[in-house]
């Protein structure tokens, strides 16, 4: 029963999209359990660059199944037009299913996402604005409305009315804000069940189906282990679990069929929004990384912040998730460096740690100790074989292994599939 799970092993954009496609190849299908349209991953292959927000990232393979599961909030209108943009550059998706049980994201959750955020003020967390906490707020606050519910249409307008009233009072008296027409949203339910009945299933018997016939089933993470609502930088996180127990819940999916957790890794650090990050480097000396490495968000195009690799922040990672293996991604990046820094440990109120703090301020306050490591002279762009590496590159992978704890199985050079070195087989 082999699943395998890749997983965000920072605050996101790792790169988990280009190493899905990679790997979707050897899979037969790749199933999201968390997040929404919050997430944006690029796929580059022949049939060009994809970004991708709901879609699972093995789409571009034709028989690859491609799965939402429980755990995914959906936006009906962002699928329908990542489908209907896909198909039309001639990808098949015809093998997409979503799970009846995932949660639907309103009309009013987006409009809730903004105002929650204007009403935070300085303490805002910076949130993609597509409705994700708001959706995630409901489904636990049990107020959710599932992609099965659109389908039983005579359950749903009762309860429909019920929320939106609630929804309503929550939108003008305590943020002034417009309220929402009922005919507005049931309009919108309709044309979404009609839309959505043809994917909707109980996905967690699916992928039951397709492990006891052996087939490979890849976990695709979306976001990133610090952002974990959880184990990240609360309260500066999503509102779903990233990691891997987010993916057990989010598809219904026994932790005894996964074989393998790989712990997607960007060379250096990356965060958008607002939270604390140890290693962050001030904007002018980021600047040289954003702009090589094109550091902008794939989902609201904000510049991402920039900042070396972190070793604590890593390690904790890897106690989270407990990765079988690691994806460097991005190593290309620090081509052109004299030298590199990692961070190793953190200086806070005049001690040193080693830990990833829990307390928020305390993180905030945590300056980074770092190492520095000779630079390489000569690229790594495009190397596809662990002896096209220079010495020192190699010796900075080790190093990170080392930190985190577990060995690298795949590093990233680029951003095309055959830009991939495979250090060790990962379906054994
Ligand atoms: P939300 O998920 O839209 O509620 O945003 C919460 C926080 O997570 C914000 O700091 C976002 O910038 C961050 N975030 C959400 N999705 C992603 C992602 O796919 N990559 C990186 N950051 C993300």
């Amino acid at each position: 029963m082999p699943a395998y799970a890749v997983i965000g092993g920072q605050w996101g954009d790792e790169g988990k999209g280009k190493i899905i496609d990679y790997l979707a190849g050897s899979v037969d299908s790749v199933v999201r359990y968390a997040g929404g349209n919050n997430a944006g991953h690029t796929v580059v292959n022949d049939k060009g660059t994809f970004q991708l927000h709901l879609v699972p990232s093995g789409i571009c393979w034709p028989d690859v199944y491609g799965i939402i599961g429980n755990g995914v909030v959906v936006d009906p209108d962002v699928l329908v037009s990542e489908l209907q943009e896909i198909g039309s550059r001639g990808i098949d998706t015809s093998k997409l299913f979503i799970s009846e049980r995932a949660h639907v994201i309103m009309p009013y959750h987006v409009v809730l996402d903004r105002l929650e955020e204007e009403a935070r003020g300085k303490a805002a967390i910076g949130t993609t604005g597509r409705g994700i906490g708001p959706a995630y707020m409901d489904k636990t606050g049990r107020m959710g409305v599932r992609v099965g519910d659109l389908l039983d249409w005579d359950a749903l307008v009762p309860m429909v009315t019920q929320i939106l009233k609630h929804k309503n009072a929550l939108i003008t008296k305590i943020y002034g804000g417009e309220p929402i027409s009922l005919d507005h949203v049931l309009t919108k339910c309709k044309l979404w069940a009609e839309q959505m009945s043809p994917y909707a299933m109980a996905t967690e018997q699916l992928v039951q189906d397709l492990l006891e016939q052996n087939k490979k089933v890849l976990l695709e993470g979306a976001q990133g282990t610090l952002l974990d609502v959880d184990h990240g930088s609360y309260p500066f996180v999503t509102s779903s679990s990233p990691s891997i127990g987010g993916a057990c819940t989010g598809l219904g999916l026994n932790p005894q069929a996964i074989k393998g957790v790989l712990g997607v890794f960007k060379a250096y650090s990356t965060r958008v929004g607002g939270g604390p990050m140890p290693s962050e480097v001030p904007d002018h000396e980021a600047d040289e990384i954003r702009e090589k490495a094109h550091e902008f968000g794939v989902t609201t195009g904000r510049a991402r912040r920039i900042g070396w690799f972190d070793g604590v922040a890593g390690k904790y990672s890897q106690l989270v998730n407990g990765f079988t293996g690691i994806v460097l991604t991005r190593l290309d990046i620090l081509d052109d460096f004299d030298s590199v820094k990692v961070c190793i440990g953190y200086n806070v109120d005049g001690k040193r740690i080693e830990r990833f703090p829990a307390n928020t301020g305390l993180l905030a306050r945590c300056e980074p100790i770092y190492e520095e490591l000779p630079g390489w002279d000569q690229p790594t762009a495009s190397a596809t074989k662990l002896s096209q590496l220079p010495a020192n590159a190699l010796a900075y992978v080790h190093r990170i292994e080392q930190l985190v704890g577990c060995k690298v199985q795949i590093i990233s050079t680029g951003p095309r599939r055959d830009e991939t070195i495979q250090v060790e087989p990962i379906f054994t």
